[in-house]
């Protein structure tokens, strides 16, 4: 997706106290050999994307990572039939929605169900296999698993669990790649009693896309009606890419830059919980404008559990670099996200747990998928909220914040 910058002024002067005169330095990308790599076509590259570092211990993604992901392109491939079968009509779609990305006008690129569809099946697998990568490195990394409201740190990940153990995460300007990523990201959990409890929240009509692709992962593959009897039984049999009873899914379509803090409390509720923004702060950040972004960041922080993570992913690079304000200065993403979220907020703060600026992930050699589908290079960034006076959480990834004296161009 194109993350263009607009020079349109927003007023955010008036709006926030943030101090934009302050020069931004840019971190520079770390020196990684994944930043390094160049990005290739789809299925270019069999390496391993996000390899978990530091690992406690290991939680098992299918050893045949390829056949997972082709299980996943393939509920994409079924969920989304209709418009994939119709590649005039849907190559017309994606340029209209790509003019509107182009244009800023978001409400216009996410406002119908058409050009929903479109996107899912286009931009949606490739997410979704990304962020099931990010949200199994946050689970080895972090401990996702504390979240768990009965969460018994004495047990191993490996020990048989009989007891529910249900994550509940809060997608902010979600759609169906957060839904396919917390479906398959259950998948690779030893624990075939964890579960998720899974809330969308998008100011888009994301629903029917929702109800259809939760269908196509809960529910085993279509059959052929061409199919020979064994190939009948043997679909009739085959399990689907996630059983029902372990996912939860609750669509709900609101603009969170105008949401009354009570409602989001009410969608949060009092537990600690994962909320992630993927590709949806620099959204925020443009359409909004810093003022109300940072109004709604802090009603989140507000409103949020002690202990909740807050999982932001986004484009990487320049793609990231938003204009404020009448000033033609663009600045990067993560350090307007800095600003916003740093300092005490009532005895509570951000604690820093990860700061990736740029990453691949790729796609796995021949897969099969009607239209041609990209590797992705993006950041992430994952935080705590902490009571201050506690222990600050360890920073596996220090980003480095060097002046950078090109943060203009
Ligand atoms: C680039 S899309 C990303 C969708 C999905 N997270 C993904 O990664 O594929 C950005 C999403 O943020 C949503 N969005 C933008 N501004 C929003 C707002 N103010 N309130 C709620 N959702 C918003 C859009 O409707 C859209 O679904």
């Amino acid at each position: 997706m194109v993350h263009k910058t607009p020079n349109a002024n927003r007023g955010y002067r008036d709006q926030s106290k943030i101090d934009l005169d302050k020069k931004p330095t840019r971190p520079k990308p770390k020196k990684t050999s994944q930043s390094k790599k160049k990005p290739q076509e789809s299925g270019a590259d069999s390496s391993e994307p996000l390899p978990p570092r530091g690992a406690q211990h290991a939680t098992p993604w299918a050893p045949e990572q390829s056949q997972e992901q082709q299980l996943m392109l393939d509920v994409f491939r079924n969920t989304f039939k209709s418009v994939l079968s119709s590649p005039d009509e849907m190559n017309k779609t994606l340029q209209e929605i790509k003019t509107a990305l182009f244009n800023r006008e978001f409400d216009k690129a996410f406002g119908n169900e058409e050009f929903l569809d479109a996107y899912a099946a286009r931009w949606s697998p490739t997410r979704a296999l990304c962020y099931e990568r990010v949200l199994h490195r946050a689970s080895v990394e972090f401990n996702l698993e504390h979240l768990y409201p009965n969460y018994d740190p004495s047990r191993s990940e490996t020990e048989p669990a009989t007891e529910p153990r249900t994550l509940k995460v809060v997608s902010i300007g979600g759609g169906a790649a957060e839904l396919a990523a917390v479906a398959a990201f259950l998948r690779g959990k030893l624990q075939q009693t964890t579960s998720a409890e899974l809330v969308i929240v998008d100011s888009g009509p994301w629903k029917s896309v929702i109800d259809k692709l939760y269908t196509g992962l809960t529910t085993p593959p279509p059959v052929s009606p061409y199919a020979n009897a064994a190939a009948k039984a043997a679909a009739a049999a085959a399990d689907p890419l996630i059983s029902a009873d372990r996912l939860s899914v609750n669509f709900e379509q609101h603009d969170v830059l105008s949401l009354p803090s009570a409602k989001l409390k009410s969608i949060i509720g009092d537990k600690p919980l994962l909320v992630t923004l993927c590709f949806t702060l620099n959204e925020l950040f443009t359409a909004g404008g810093l003022g109300k972004t940072t109004l709604f960041l802090s009603a989140l922080t507000a409103a949020l559990p002690v202990g909740s993570l807050l999982l932001i992913v986004d484009s990487a690079g320049s793609y990231s670099e938003i204009g404020v304000g009448s000033s033609t200065k663009k600045y990067p993403m993560q350090w307007l996200m800095d600003k916003v979220l740093s300092g005490d907020r009532d005895g509570r703060s951000w604690a820093k747990l990860e700061a990736e600026e740029s990453v691949w992930f790729r796609l796995k050699q021949d897969m099969d998928y009607p239209i041609q589908l990209e590797n992705m290079r993006h950041q992430v960034h994952v935080h705590r909220l902490q009571e201050n006076g506690q222990a600050p959480a360890a920073k596996v990834d220090e980003p480095s914040a060097s002046p950078d004296p090109d943060v203009s161009r």
